[in-house]
């Protein structure tokens, strides 16, 4: 599942406060999340901090939110560890990130990589089409006829492709759209919209969306309703 984090800014608004304050606020509740998630049995968990359209904001708060993210992931890395969760950083070859903050992305990475508690993928300068032309050049680059392509062989040129499919978002801040995030892994996903702004998001209402979601039918195209936790047909 999958949460895109929105709100921040209309958090610290609603306060008089700059926007920055709000992201400060978010780190909370992305702690909480992450233990929800894992308390719930979420195997995969992704979230959305930064995506590639973000770098058009104001430079201050790209700058504010890239040391931001640095000094949340050097914080909270031993606490990861030792829940046994496996970090991810899906956009981090994007040469915008500062060096500094890729290397930390990269060391948490190694660090956690032989983890199996959860994993935790972080979309940080990610884009969903991005990631589908770069798979694009991919198969070119390794010279796959194509006749050879098909949704599976594409699939595995994505970055992380042992991501699987996913089956959830929830989009905090009642914003009702994909913006531009894992386009290729939401195809099937149910979404849900909460109103609450990300930074005010907690685990009640974490659950809720959990709740709603085994309340979906899911079809698939087809016309037998399939329960949530069936295999996929
Ligand atoms: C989400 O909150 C965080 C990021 C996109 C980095 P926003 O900053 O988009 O907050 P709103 O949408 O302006 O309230
Ligand atoms: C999407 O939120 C990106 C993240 C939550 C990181 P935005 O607030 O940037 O998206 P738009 O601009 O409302 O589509
Ligand atoms: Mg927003």
């Amino acid at each position: 599942m999958a949460c895109v984090m929105d709100g921040n800014g209309r958090w610290a608004a609603l306060r008089s406060l700059p926007r920055t304050s709000g992201h400060r606020a978010a780190e909370t509740t992305v702690i909480e999340v992450i233990e929800a998630a894992r308390t719930a049995g979420v195997e995969w968990l992704s979230l959305y901090a930064f995506s590639s359209e973000n770098w058009r904001r104001p430079s201050g708060e790209v700058d504010f939110l890239m040391e931001l993210v640095r000094q949340v992931v050097r914080k909270h890395a031993a606490l990861l560890h030792a829940r046994s969760i496996r970090c991810r950083f899906l956009g981090m070859a994007d040469p915008r990130i500062p060096a500094p903050l890729a290397r930390d992305f990269a060391d948490l990475m190694t660090l956690t990589a032989v983890n199996r508690g959860m994993t935790l993928t972080v979309a940080f300068g990610h884009g969903g089409r991005g990631d589908i032309v770069a798979a694009a050049r991919s198969l070119i680059r390794d010279g796959v006829p194509a006749e050879a392509v098909d949704e599976r062989s594409f699939a595995a040129h994505l970055p992380f492709p042992d991501t699987p499919d996913v089956d959830l978002v929830i989009r905090t801040s009642g914003e009702q759209r994909i913006s531009n995030f894992m386009l290729w892994q939401v195809a099937y996903a149910e979404w849900v919209f909460p109103p609450v702004l990300w930074p005010d998001f907690r685990a009640p209402h974490f659950l809720e969306c959990l709740r709603a979601y085994r309340l979906r039918d899911r079809r698939f195209g087809g016309v037998a309703p399939y329960a949530n936790g069936d295999p996929r047909p």
